[in-house]
């Protein structure tokens, strides 16, 4: 593999060493994981909160000891802008988001973020100012794992914030979601409106989160598909009664019920098969005291394929699985969708341009669809969008195991620069 040095698009021009690239890229990914450190290992940086405001301040003032300009919106995404001489020239945008799951890894979304903050350093550094500005976003939120609400930064960047949900919703302590964000410092009218219409493409680099680059020792994924996704949630209602007392069959137990429904929406998953994906990763159950049968029973339920009407048709099936089981048992059901969102196609264009950057780096590559969700799917609706993968060790994510090696996270950076530097000083125009 030819990666000692990056190649440079112009002659002359100072040779970026590879080992610094590698170094500074490993370092800052420890450095931002200190920020929501669990002492149980791994990251947890929820939205708005300690550990999520003190990471977009460290972030932000590595930006500006970066030579980068920043500022943040009312949501909350932080940006580092390397600035052309010509500010009407519109902006490329990189980056990815600061939050992450409850013990998460180092590399989700953060890793995005530090590559587009070095990528700019190293292309300010080089070349000057661009001909088109360039950015690096920290975006506030993407993962859904305080509030049931996903992809907040990049909604609020292209217009697509669902503004009346908000002011509906609670974390699980109860915290509602406009408290939350105003007591972070943010809300409208406390910086400057999210709403972007200078944005001439998105660039996301993430780590893959499943196992087959590594598997492939392949370095590079560029992604021409992400799957669509729907999350609900499901609430059992039933009666609280003394667990000694009440015979099986007069029980109305919610969580008899909601075992029920997640056991029957399984093996319709495995029925469909491949590439479905069904998961129930969170339950509350109440009152949760070992000898009270439960009167109320929530779980979650998240949903992937890379075709929407088999999305749909699934989450019908599963619906009615609910509906049935809960009519069996006795108990009150709802049912709450609080995310849709479809398959999305990447950028043609911009994929054929990573393809010809991997080739001549000499960096190999294929091309992939991604299972995980990402703002780039968000993104894509409004701007030409591409998302590229470095690989994880052994496809862990979600997990405080998470790790991508230093040669690996450089040559991503190594991708992204070129890539950058051909968007923002090169293409006359850019469709
Ligand atoms: C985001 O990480 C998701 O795909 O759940
Ligand atoms: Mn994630
Ligand atoms: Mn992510």
């Amino acid at each position: 593999m030819n990666i000692a040095d990056l190649q440079q698009p112009k002659e002359g021009d100072a040779r970026m060493n590879i080992a610094d690239l590698q170094q500074q890229a490993e370092e800052m990914v420890e450095w931002l994981a200190v920020y929501g450190a669990d002492p149980e290992g791994g990251v947890t940086r929820l939205l708005y909160t300690s550990s999520w405001i003190e990471a977009q301040q460290a972030m932000d003032r590595k930006m500006r000891a970066m030579g980068l300009d920043t500022y943040y919106d009312d949501a909350g995404n932080l940006f580092g802008r390397l600035a052309s001489e010509d500010p009407e020239a519109g902006t490329i945008l990189t980056g990815s988001h600061v939050d992450t799951v409850k013990c998460g890894g180092k590399y989700d979304g953060a890793f995005g973020i530090i590559a587009g903050v070095l990528a700019l350093r190293y292309l300010k550094e080089t070349y000057g100012p661009p001909k088109r500005n360039i950015e690096v976003v920290s975006l506030c939120e993407e993962e859904g794992s305080r509030f049931p609400l996903t992809f907040w930064g990049s909604t609020n960047i292209t217009g697509t914030a669902p503004a009346d949900h908000i002011a509906q919703i609670q974390d699980s302590e109860g915290i509602p979601f406009v408290e939350a964000m105003n007591k972070a410092g943010f809300g409208l009218g406390h910086y400057r409106s999210p709403l972007r219409k200078d944005i001439l493409s998105f660039i996301e680099l993430h780590i893959e989160q499943g196992a087959i680059l590594e598997r492939e020792q392949t370095t590079i994924g560029i992604v021409e598909q992400i799957v669509g996704q729907k999350r609900l949630t499901i609430e059992c209602s039933g009666e609280a009664n003394h667990a000694g007392t009440t015979p099986m069959g007069w029980r109305k137990d919610a969580l008899r019920g909601a075992s029920q429904m997640i056991v029957a929406i399984m093996e319709a998953a495995d029925r469909r098969g491949a590439p479905l994906v069904a998961t129930v990763g969170k339950i509350e159950v109440e009152p949760n005291v070992s000898n009270v049968i439960p009167d109320k029973a929530a779980f979650t339920l998240d949903i992937r394929h890379p075709q929407g009407d088999v999305l749909d048709a699934f989450c019908e099936e599963a619906v009615a699985i609910c509906f049935a089981a809960a009519q069996d048992r006795g108990l009150q059901v709802k049912v709450n969708q609080h995310l849709d969102v479809r398959p999305v196609g990447m950028d043609a264009s911009l994929l054929r341009s990573i393809e010809t950057i991997c080739q001549a780096q000499g960096l190999p590559y294929r091309l992939m669809p991604s299972g995980a969700g990402h703002d780039a799917q968000i993104m894509a609706a409004h701007y030409p969008t591409s998302l590229i993968f470095v690989p994880s060790h052994r496809g862990i994510s979600h997990n405080p195991a998470e790790y991508t090696s230093k040669e690996d996270l450089a040559a991503g950076v190594q991708v992204l620069i070129r890539l950058l530097y051909e968007l923002g000083y090169e293409k006359e125009t850019i469709s």
